[in-house]
């Protein structure tokens, strides 16, 4: 019976421990997907980046979507809670946008399901942008270059806010990380990882189990956890479903750790400022108290000499720099 039993389960769990080690797990798609009415072309990528760096986009044409997703600050934006509208400080870190095509769900709460749902939201938001979608849309009718890009695009002059959001979104999607060491690596590549890179990998793997959370080649599964921060005021999903399970266990989504080397401070809250720190948190049962902190979180016990290594691995995210060129002159 034990024989059978230890049979079924290797047939079953084999298969399983070897998905974690062919690098097809963590193989980056070849495309970028885009929803079928939004397909991505190159005019509407050019206008998508102009809205993206323009600051008439805000109330006081002071700030644009670059000011908090800097292409200099690994597309986020170095601070520990974003700066909006009248110099007000948000409650939330602004995570990087690279990858975000790859993402379904958005907003360390998940609250959007759609980059064109995302696009709108800092628009409105008074601690970003902080002016309404009719002004904003009123503002850019009436500048005549807007109008004709929207016309060559879309086929239409007019625009609205489908189409603004639309085109802010493709911008977006082509924002990704090309080769990091790991796929390189990940390929094939022996040499394009050190031997401290390595072994921090296979403690992510194994003693530390980050890739339970942190798994596919963007790192995220895109679920939610809570590491314990305790910062009572913001209960992250549980604002938007208001499931009482979800009260203190599962909170936040589980970030990208493309780049994470250039994206201090950490999590939800920018709370945290180095990633050794991080490491040691999140290897080590999250932060006490650990009255918010979700059982996911188990203690894996990472000794320092660990947690070094995994940082060292971490490194071997950070894609080399995108390259783009940052409009300077924006349409009249
Ligand atoms: C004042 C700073 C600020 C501005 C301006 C801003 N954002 Fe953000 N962005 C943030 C913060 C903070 C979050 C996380 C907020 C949350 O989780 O509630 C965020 C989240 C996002 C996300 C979700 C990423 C993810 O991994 O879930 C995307 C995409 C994004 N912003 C794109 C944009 C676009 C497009 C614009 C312009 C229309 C913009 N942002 C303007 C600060 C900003
Ligand atoms: C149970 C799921 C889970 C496990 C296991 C897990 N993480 Fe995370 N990780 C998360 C979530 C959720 C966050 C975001 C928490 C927040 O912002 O409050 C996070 C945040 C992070 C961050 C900060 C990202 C940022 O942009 O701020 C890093 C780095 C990180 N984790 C690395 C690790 C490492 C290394 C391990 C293993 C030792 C690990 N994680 C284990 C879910 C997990």
């Amino acid at each position: 019976m034990k024989i059978y039993l230890s049979i079924i389960l290797s047939i079953i769990f084999i298969p399983l421990q070897l998905q974690a080690v062919t690098n097809d797990y963590w193989q980056r798609p070849n495309l970028i997907p885009a929803p079928k009415d939004n397909p991505i072309t190159p005019q509407k990528i050019e206008l998508g980046k102009l809205l993206f760096f323009d600051k008439r986009l805000s109330r006081a044409n002071d700030i644009s979507c670059a000011t908090c997703h800097d292409p200099k600050h690994g597309w986020a934006d170095g601070l520990a809670q974003s700066i909006g509208d009248k110099k007000q400080k948000g409650r939330r870190n602004s995570p990087t946008i690279i990858n975000s095509a790859y993402l379904s769900s958005f907003f360390h709460d998940a609250r959007a399901t759609s980059l064109e749902e995302q696009a709108l939201i800092p628009i409105e938001t008074d601690v970003e942008m902080n002016i309404s979608l009719e002004d904003v849309i009123k503002k850019l009718n009436a500048i005549d270059g807007y109008r004709k890009l929207f016309l060559e695009v879309f086929g239409d002059a007019e625009i609205n806010k489908e189409n603004l959001a639309k085109a802010i979104a493709t911008f977006e999607r082509t924002i990704v990380s090309s080769q990091t060491d790991f796929q390189k690596w990940n390929n094939g590549e022996e040499n394009a990882m050190s031997k401290a890179q390595i072994d921090g990998f296979n403690i992510f793997n194994n003693i530390g189990k980050c890739n339970s959370c942190h798994n596919g080649f963007n790192f995220t599964n895109e679920r939610f956890a809570n590491v314990g921060l305790g910062d009572e005021d913001d209960l992250g999903v549980y604002e938007v479903s208001k499931s009482k399970s979800r009260i203190w266990k599962a909170n936040f989504k589980t970030p990208t750790l493309i780049n994470i080397e250039n994206t201090a401070p950490y999590f939800h809250n920018g709370s945290v400022k180095s990633l050794k720190e991080v490491v040691h948190i999140c290897g080590n049962g999250g932060k006490k108290p650990v009255k918010t902190r979700s059982p996911f979180f188990r203690d894996r016990k990472l000794n320092n000499e660990e947690v070094n290594l995994v940082v060292e691995f971490l490194k071997a995210l950070t894609p080399p720099k995108i390259e783009i060129i940052i409009p300077t002159e924006f349409p009249k």
